[in-house]
């Protein structure tokens, strides 16, 4: 069985990850004669720089792509175009049974779209097509990822569910229920397998947070900080907005130390829209390097890896955020985070994790981030968010191929604990 993986973009990384890690250990386990699974990684490129892209591939241990697509940066029409006519060489080529996409990213619905017109030939035969984080809705149709879940949700034959949410979208959609798994979440199987290696990380330390020494060599941080993270263009793009979410953060960020580590784009639009009277740059400003930070301002640093994130984020008093995945990974780890957003996809991280709305205005952000420093948090880790989403999903794709085979076309097999929690 061939199945290809797509990943493009920096969230995809660790979703995608313990999926090939489930597949390389299924394969070194079975016994002569059995089928192995032969997975192909695609990359599209859509992330391309250092510290997007290639600082995961490291930290996760995924191994290089197969295939690289190199489609860099564009409008979302150039972007989700070019990636369709490269998929389309390699999908013709490597004539997977299955593809995998994962996310809601361009690249996730670009694949899913040629895969869902390709013929491999004269029969007309083409991959499944299994979406992995299947069903998530904001309602938010400005949102590009909200296009790019429902059309990608619309066109796959398998989607795997992170949450009950997700299943009553689908249901609601009228997906029919034989092609949804609720399967758990595979960005934290990647944070249950990288937590312990992540408190190795030195990050604390270099972003000029004190630190000192905690169990088995982690390190602890000597004060309490604020993590924050902004990239949606909704929130960075039009300077009035993002002024207003400055204002909303500042006097947290005037009582804490901020670390902020900077997607590009909000790189580039603190300095067109002339905010940079709110930041510190360490980092470019070299006396400031290395040093106990000093200055009542938000430190900006250059985005970070994944095992210094997940480290910046689990020792962190407040994260501020509005990533989705960020939500989720919060949640688990729990520690309060104030999403600035006005809505949300995951609602689990709200009616069971440690994740409130903030809003994008500057009182409901302030509001927010005050209730959250008094709160006294019961995370409740959502239901299957136990570090085996990925084996229930091979699972689940070996089951389908075993029957597709036998030219049972209609009805998976699905494995216990998600047909029970479906019902
Ligand atoms: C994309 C995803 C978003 C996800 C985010 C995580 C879509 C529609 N959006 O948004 O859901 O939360 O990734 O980061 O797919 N850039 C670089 N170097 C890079 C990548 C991007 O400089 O390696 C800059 C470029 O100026 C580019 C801009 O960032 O134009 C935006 O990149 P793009 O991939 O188009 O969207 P993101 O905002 O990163």
């Amino acid at each position: 069985m061939k199945i290809i993986i797509v990943v493009g973009a920096r969230p995809n990384f660790m979703k995608a990850a313990p999926i090939l890690d489930t597949i390389s250990r299924r394969n070194a386990s079975l016994r002569n004669g059995s089928e192995k699974i032969q997975p192909v990684l695609v990359h599209t490129g859509q992330h391309y720089d250092a510290a997007m892209s290639d600082a995961f591939f490291s930290d996760l241990n995924l191994p290089q792509p197969d295939t690289f697509l190199g489609v860099g940066s564009g409008s979302h029409a150039a972007q989700t175009a070019e990636i369709m006519k490269r998929f389309e060489e390699v999908l013709l080529r490597e004539q997977p049974d299955i593809v995998i996409v994962v996310g809601d990213v361009n690249s996730t619905m670009a694949c899913a779209l040629v895969a869902a017109k390709i013929s491999y030939n004269a029969e007309g035969h083409r991959p499944l097509i299994a979406h992995v984080e299947a069903g998530l809705r904001s309602f938010d149709r400005s949102m590009p990822e909200e296009s790019n879940r429902v059309v990608t949700d619309h066109l796959s034959d398998l989607l795997f569910v992170t949450e009950e949410s997700a299943l009553k979208n689908l249901e609601r959609e009228g997906i029919p229920k034989e092609r949804v798994f609720f399967v758990g979440n595979t960005m934290i199987d990647s944070l249950r397998t990288f937590e312990g290696k992540a408190a190795q990380s030195k990050i604390l330390e270099r972003v000029g947070i004190s630190a000192k020494n905690g169990n088995n060599g982690s390190t602890q941080p000597g004060t309490p900080y604020v993590l924050l993270t902004l990239h949606r263009p909704a929130n960075v793009d039009r300077r009035e907005t993002f002024l207003e979410i400055l204002e909303g953060i500042w006097d947290v960020a005037t009582s804490y130390p901020t670390i902020f580590p900077t997607h590009p784009r909000t790189q580039k639009q603190i300095v067109q829209h002339k905010l940079e009277s709110y930041f510190t740059f360490p980092e470019r400003d070299s006396r400031g390097s290395g040093q106990e930070r000093q200055t009542k301002a938000i430190t900006v640093v250059e985005p970070q890896g994944y095992l210094d994130f997940v480290c910046l984020m689990k020792h962190a008093r407040l994260v501020i955020t509005d990533s989705g995945g960020i939500q989720e990974e919060t949640t688990c780890l729990g520690v309060p985070c104030v999403t600035v957003r006005e809505n949300t996809e995951r609602p689990v991280t709200l009616t069971s994790g440690t994740n409130v709305l903030g809003g994008t205005r500057r009182d409901s952000i302030r509001d927010a981030i005050q209730r959250q420093l008094v709160r006294n948090h019961k995370t409740v880790i959502p239901e299957m968010w136990d570090g085996k989403a990925s084996t229930r999903i091979i699972e689940i794709l070996t089951a389908r191929k075993d029957l597709q085979k036998r030219n049972v076309l209609q009805a998976s097999r699905v494995d216990d604990a998600a047909t029970s929690s479906r019902n």
